[in-house]
């Protein structure tokens, strides 16, 4: 089933080029990073999506040639990005979203395989509905900044 990324982006979590922590402070409740169960869940989270990507048959191609160095270098820089920006302590270390896919003409084609890869992932580890919901919230906020073909 494709998803369609928009019914996931709330408004307030919609912000163009800039990624935003859940104000839990405000509420009390528990960081969606520490939800989703701290590092090591999201490293996992990312190790398992980022495998799924390389071996796609379609946006595998996108990744063709790196090395393993710039493949661990890439998951690395995933891991930072949803820990920070799921309230973790880590610190973002790629360049922003526009910079680093401008250019490339990602489709939306493309944009909704990545997606169904990280829903995937997401369900192989049981995350819960409502801390799924919110790191794809998340994710489809960064949509506007890689996707340059709407090709459906
Ligand atoms: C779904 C949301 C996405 C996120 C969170 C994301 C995240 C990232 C990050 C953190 C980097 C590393 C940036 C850096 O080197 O500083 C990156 C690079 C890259 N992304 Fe994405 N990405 C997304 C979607 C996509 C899509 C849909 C494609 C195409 C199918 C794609 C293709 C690439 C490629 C080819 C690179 C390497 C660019 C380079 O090194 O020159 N990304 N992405």
């Amino acid at each position: 089933m494709k998803i369609r990324f928009m019914t996931f982006v709330f408004g307030a979590l919609a912000i163009a080029s800039s990624l935003s922590a859940p104000a839990s402070a405000a509420t009390g409740e528990a960081s969606l990073y520490d939800r989703l169960g701290g590092y090591d869940a999201v490293s996992a989270v990312v190790d398992d999506f980022a495998a799924k990507l390389f071996d796609d048959p379609v946006v595998g191609a996108r990744f063709f040639g790196m090395g393993e160095d710039s493949r661990e270098g890439f998951r690395q820089k995933n891991k930072n990005l949803v820990c920070a920006a799921t309230g973790g302590p880590c610190k973002i270390i790629s360049r922003s979203a526009t910079q680093t896919h401008t250019g490339l003409g990602i489709k939306a084609s493309e944009f909704s395989i990545v997606a169904q890869h990280l829903v995937d992932t997401l369900n192989k580890f049981k995350v819960p509905q409502k801390e799924h919901d919110e790191l794809m919230a998340i994710i489809g906020s960064l949509r506007p900044d890689i996707v340059e073909v709407e090709d459906e």
